[in-house]
């Protein structure tokens, strides 16, 4: 297992108010597999996203990433736990403007202080169809083609789990079925997990499993 969460929650204090916005949620995640999370606006998808990927700790339960217990630590143990496990695609992209495609991919490596091999960078532009487009910039290209350079990022430092909150959120249908495709092809090519969040049955269908939130709980899974 690459991940595992046993009675995840995640509750919010607003005023007088506690937002459970994950009220207790076992989920596994194993390599090579893709899940898709669905459920309504305010079903706790992002909540549950972000403390899978270590974005933000849960107000009580267990979590194991790649076997170590991430419970208690510190912002840069954090860090250390998701390096080389965990990549996160954001559904804004966040892709710097003035750096090229293949800088913005390269990026990750940078913070962490590494070299980027060309070959490598390369292999990862030519998986996720961007060859042609290596030394353009984000404005020259289209929303679907951002939503690639983003998964590219995510993928350099050569995670085993790819996590994407509504990665084809801001896609038309078509671009939203490619991006899908690419995840399939990921996971069935290079064993990657792929947990991802959508509104859109249909995707959520193309996944190995479903699991349904509504009011931060698991409500239906497959
Ligand atoms: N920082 C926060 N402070 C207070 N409440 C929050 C915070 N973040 C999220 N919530 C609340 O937690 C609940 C779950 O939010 P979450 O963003 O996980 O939903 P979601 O399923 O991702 O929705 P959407 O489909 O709209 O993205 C919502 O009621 C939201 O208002
Ligand atoms: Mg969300």
């Amino acid at each position: 297992m690459l991940i595992e969460g046993f009675g995840l929650k995640r509750y919010y204090q607003r005023g007088s108010e506690t937002v459970k916005a994950l009220d207790g949620v076992d989920i596994a995640i194993d390599a090579g597999e893709i899940v898709a999370i669905l459920g309504p606006s305010g079903s706790g998808k992002t909540t549950l996203i972000n403390l899978l990927s270590c974005l933000d700790a849960p107000t009580e339960g267990t979590l194991t990433v790649a076997g170590k217990s991430v419970a208690g630590l510190s912002e840069d143990e954090l860090v250390e736990v998701r390096r080389g496990v965990l990549g996160f695609v954001f559904q804004d992209f966040s892709l710097l403007p003035t750096l090229t495609v293949t800088e913005n991919v390269e990026l990750p490596l940078l913070f962490l202080g590494l070299k980027a091999e060309a070959s490598r960078t390369a292999a990862i532009l030519e998986a996720v169809g961007l060859t042609d487009r290596a030394g353009h910039l984000p404005r020259e290209l289209s929303g679907g083609q951002m939503q690639r350079v983003a998964i590219a990022r995510a993928l350099i430092s050569g995670p085993k789990i790819l996590v994407a909150d509504e990665p084809t959120g801001n896609l038309d249908k078509k671009t939203g079925e490619a991006i899908i495709a690419l995840f399939k092809k990921l996971a069935r090519e290079e064993g990657l997990a792929i947990l991802l969040t959508t509104h859109n049955t249909v995707f959520g269908e193309q996944a190995d499993r479903t699991i349904v939130l509504e009011d931060g709980r698991v409500v239906w899974e497959s």
